[in-house]
């Protein structure tokens, strides 16, 4: 999603934005910009690359600069809407990140004043609406154009003839760093890594101004103290399939979210979940699929009733109260609907806990307890290494609300099974052809709704996961010599059940392929994992030969698998 990046200093701000553009680009965008400051701002834009940005821009002694990556929401991804925007008489450019609901309204005020639009963005508006406010006091612009504006409206700002950057934080997470040779500003913390480790994360409703110097936050035209934080997070190693090195490291990523866990958890944190009435859990996409694992181990193993809830869909949850204890997983921490329902959750009076990758992420601040996964940065879009990390963590969780605490051995013999499990394939060339089915019954349902959902992220084919007792009632209409079934047994009380579905599919011509921790159950390939101790632990496995099979399916489909079209990594708006 749209990625924000500025600095103001003594170094060339040219070469440090577009190495700060080059960070975001994992986020996912079609649209890429830049404006350098000076006594005249100058603009570069393309609808391609950050790569071709970089060849397109010219040599500049310009010290500062922004930058911004778009994921085009108001406009279609072309170079007119890229950013930076130019105000009406050149003086400000912006960049932007979030939608402006009230976006037809305010561009009505606008053109009432015979302002011509250059862009088919809602961002643009900012420009304009900043070059029309008194620039006496450009706190003070800031903050009233930025109440004007419904929606999220994270932006900088840069003026003709300023070496001053003016940021203003709502809704998307936006971050500032603090260095020896100037000041940077990024709407991820990763951006900023390489060149400090002192930074401030801003809230929603402030103003900081960067100069080359120093850093001043303010909030309703006051300025505010914050705190410096410690930028700890890892720098991505570089790598030429993210994807691939990311699934290579959940075995490490299993015991650091382990050693996490236990390092972290707070007895009263688990208190409040165990008196709570129910237990919510919220989030989206791969997380959410973590969720419904999250409600079977909570369930099985604390015996407390567990509802989970996709985060766009949140608003419309009912009995959340001061007696629910409210879990929301996120990668990123910084998902615009899980981090809407967090917020309505506080303000339901529910105990909130948040299960993210990234310390200092929005969700962190604004929920009553964090747990970190540690299992590194994960920069492919699609999720892969965060979701093994996160069903370990509610498995943990899980186990911790029941009393129960799970030993280092028996997650050491899971990450040494996962090591084992990399170097296993179940692709074939036809299952690149074939319409694809993911099939299990109980929790290897959850299993191939996330198997189903990484192939259709990185391959663009269809696929399709299915409770395999309900593949009778209709979906197997579908099945034909076309189709590849990928049946999921993990549980043997349910060894009956899914050999008679594989059979059934079986008898309509479509190929099978068995991935089993219960020995043979009538498929025409198999997979088969190793034994674990405890049934539930067995997602951490099952899903490795799937996320496995999508990327071999993509890179045999000649697609990038780090960078699949349409998606991004941390969606940052609703
Ligand atoms: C799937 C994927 C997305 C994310 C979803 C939530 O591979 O990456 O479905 O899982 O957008 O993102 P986070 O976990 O960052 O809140």
């Amino acid at each position: 999603m749209c990625g924000i990046v500025g600095y103001t200093g003594s170094k060339n701000a040219k070469d440090i934005v577009i190495e700060g553009l080059y960070t975001l680009e994992y986020r996912g965008y079609d649209s890429a910009g830049i404006a350098l400051g000076g006594n005249k701002i100058s603009v570069t834009k393309t609808s391609g690359r950050v790569s071709e940005l970089e060849s397109k821009m010219k040599e500049s002694d310009s010290t500062i600069g922004i930058g911004h990556t778009r994921w085009a929401t108001h406009g279609g991804p072309t170079t007119r809407n890229a950013h930076p925007h130019l105000s009406f008489n050149n003086k400000i450019a912006i960049v932007h990140n979030g939608i402006i609901e009230n976006c037809d309204l305010l561009k009505k005020e606008v053109m009432s004043h015979g302002i011509v639009f250059n862009s088919d963005t809602d961002s643009e508006i900012i420009a304009h609406l900043v070059a029309m406010e008194d620039q006496s006091d450009m706190v003070q612009a800031i903050e009233n154009v930025a109440a004007k504006i419904e929606g999220a409206a994270n932006f900088l700002v840069i003026r003709e003839g300023d070496n001053n950057i003016y940021c203003h934080k709502k809704n998307a997470a936006l971050n500032i760093g603090i260095g020896e040779d100037g000041n940077y500003v990024a709407s991820d913390m990763l951006a900023l890594a390489k060149h400090t480790k002192k930074g401030i994360v801003l809230s929603d409703d402030e103003t900081a101004v960067l100069t080359p110097t120093e850093v001043k936050v303010y909030k309703d035209g006051k300025e505010i103290k914050k705190d410096i934080i410690d930028i700890n997070c890892k720098e991505p190693k570089v790598c030429p399939c993210y994807m691939q090195a990311e699934i290579e490291e959940i075995p490490d990523a299993l015991l650091n979210t382990y050693d996490s866990f236990y390092k972290s958890i707070k007895q009263e944190c688990i208190a409040k979940a165990v008196s709570a009435e129910r237990i919510a859990i919220v989030a989206c996409g791969t997380a959410y699929h973590a969720g419904l694992y999250g409600k079977e181990v909570i369930e099985t193993i604390a015996n407390i009733p567990v509802d989970v809830f996709i985060g766009s869909e949140y608003d419309r949850a009912r009995f959340i109260n001061d007696k629910t204890f409210a879990i929301f997983i996120s990668q990123s921490g910084e998902t615009a609907d899980t981090l809407a329902a967090v917020n309505r959750s506080k303000s339901l009076g529910a105990t909130t806990l948040a299960i993210t990758n990234v310390a200092n992420s929005s969700i962190t601040f604004i929920s009553d307890y964090s747990l970190i996964l540690e299992a590194g940065p994960e920069i492919a879009v699609a999720a892969t290494k965060s979701y093994n990390s996160q069903l370990l963590m509610l498995y943990l969780f899980a186990n911790s609300l029941a009393g129960k605490v799970v030993t280092r051995d028996v997650i050491e013999n899971v990450a040494t099974q996962a090591n084992m499990l990399l170097s296993h394939s179940i692709f074939t060339e036809s299952i690149a052809k074939d319409n694809l089915f993911f099939i299990g019954k109980g929790i290897d349902e959850l299993s191939a709704m996330e198997g189903a959902l990484k192939f259709k992220e990185i391959t663009y084919k269809m696929a399709e996961a299915y409770a395999s007792g309900e593949l009778k009632h209709g979906t197997i209409a579908l099945m034909d010599p076309n189709c590849t079934v990928i049946a999921l047994a993990t549980n043997e009380d349910y060894k009956q059940k899914i050999t008679v579905s594989v059979s059934e599919i079986k008898a309509r011509k479509a190929k099978t392929i068995g991935i089993s921790a219960i020995g043979e159950i009538g498929c025409d390939i198999s997979l088969f994992l190793p034994k674990l101790e405890d049934v539930l632990l067995y997602p951490l496995l099952s899903i490795i030969p799937m996320q496995l099979l999508a990327l071999s399916t993509s890179n045999y489909l000649g697609i990038n698998p780090d960078k699949p079209r349409n998606l991004a990594k941390s969606v940052t708006v609703v």
